[in-house]
């Protein structure tokens, strides 16, 4: 049983059962994260700093105002910023990324072919580093060759999103960024922060998508699907789901990465899966009558 926390003066209400599971429920109905009973104390300071902001005392109370129209609908999202996890990095998985690497320079004949536009989508972006990160690989892979590229990404926090469309970042996430970057895809913009270059940033896109809603989402033909520490807080059978849909929106030979181990026994028709020890991938196939591999 959780216990009741101080904060300053002030005392977090204790969730209780009922409380619990009607907020675990609502959490889950609505973004797809699970929260299980070991990150109780995690909800009830979540949500009872957030009631001591507004002056709720009661948890029934504060439900009760997520649920009321407009605003409802505004504090929703500051609470989902709060309850989510949103931890990020320029250059995260370097595995991962030397295989969007080998992608884009496999596929860039095909697309230069076809004067086509590479397509790269960012599911569950948080503040933008992971598109960003896309951006400076495509920039240095396909750019110079004249290939179009865009990225999108795409969140379900509206707070995240702002951050990554300012595509500024405190001064220590260069320590992230490998040194041949600096010069060319970030610029300085005071002694405490960086910005990322115009030239990456008008290739980006930030839009809020609820990845349990796809189908109200307008991607499609994506080329890289990059998906990456998201599923992990969802259901097995909601990650499946959302991974179908993921695939249904891949071009043909176009690549889904997902986090390692985020899923490990699904497969898709129209899917194969890439060998690699370090990553979960998957390329769809080509859809020609011959049903010649995406790989080749
Ligand atoms: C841990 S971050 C991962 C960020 C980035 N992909 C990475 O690997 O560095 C997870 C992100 O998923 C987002 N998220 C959680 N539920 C979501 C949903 N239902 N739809 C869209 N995004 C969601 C969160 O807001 C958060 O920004």
């Amino acid at each position: 049983m959780s216990q009741s926390i101080r904060n300053g003066l002030s005392t977090v209400p204790e969730l209780d059962d009922v409380q619990f599971n009607r907020w675990q429920g609502l959490l889950e109905e609505r973004t797809g994260m699970f929260l299980p009973q070991q990150r109780r104390s995690f909800l009830q300071t979540s949500l009872g700093l957030r009631m001591l902001e507004l002056g709720i005392r009661d948890y029934g109370e504060y439900y009760e105002k997520i649920q009321d129209g407009p605003s409802g609908v505004m504090e929703w999202s500051t609470l989902v910023d709060r309850l989510t996890v949103q931890e990020t990095r320029f250059f995260r998985d370097p595995d991962a990324l030397q295989l969007v690497v080998e992608h884009m320079r496999r596929q860039r004949p095909r697309l230069q072919a076809r004067e086509e536009t590479m397509e790269f989508w960012s599911v569950g972006c948080s503040s933008g580093e992971e598109a960003y990160t896309l951006a400076m690989l495509a920039e240095e892979n396909l750019a110079s060759t004249g290939l179009k590229y865009s990225i999108t990404g795409t969140d379900i926090s509206t707070i995240v999103l702002r951050k990554a469309r300012s595509g500024r970042y405190p001064l220590r996430a260069l320590e992230r960024i490998p040194v041949e970057y600096h010069n060319w895809a970030i610029a300085p913009l005071s002694s405490q922060q960086v910005e990322v270059a115009a030239q990456l940033r008008r290739r980006c896109c930030f839009s809020q998508v609820n990845i349990l809603n796809l189908k109200n989402c307008p991607l499609q033909s994506q080329h890289v699907i990059f998906c990456q520490n998201v599923l992990i807080y969802f259901r097995r059978w909601r990650r499946r789901e959302i991974l179908d849909a993921l695939a249904q929106r891949l071009a043909p030979g176009g690549l889904l990465v997902i986090g390692l181990g985020e899923m490990v026994d699904w497969e898709h028709p129209l899917l194969e899966s890439v060998h690699s020890g370090q990553v979960t991938a998957f390329v769809r196939k080509q859809s020609t009558s011959t049903g010649e591999s995406a790989r080749r």
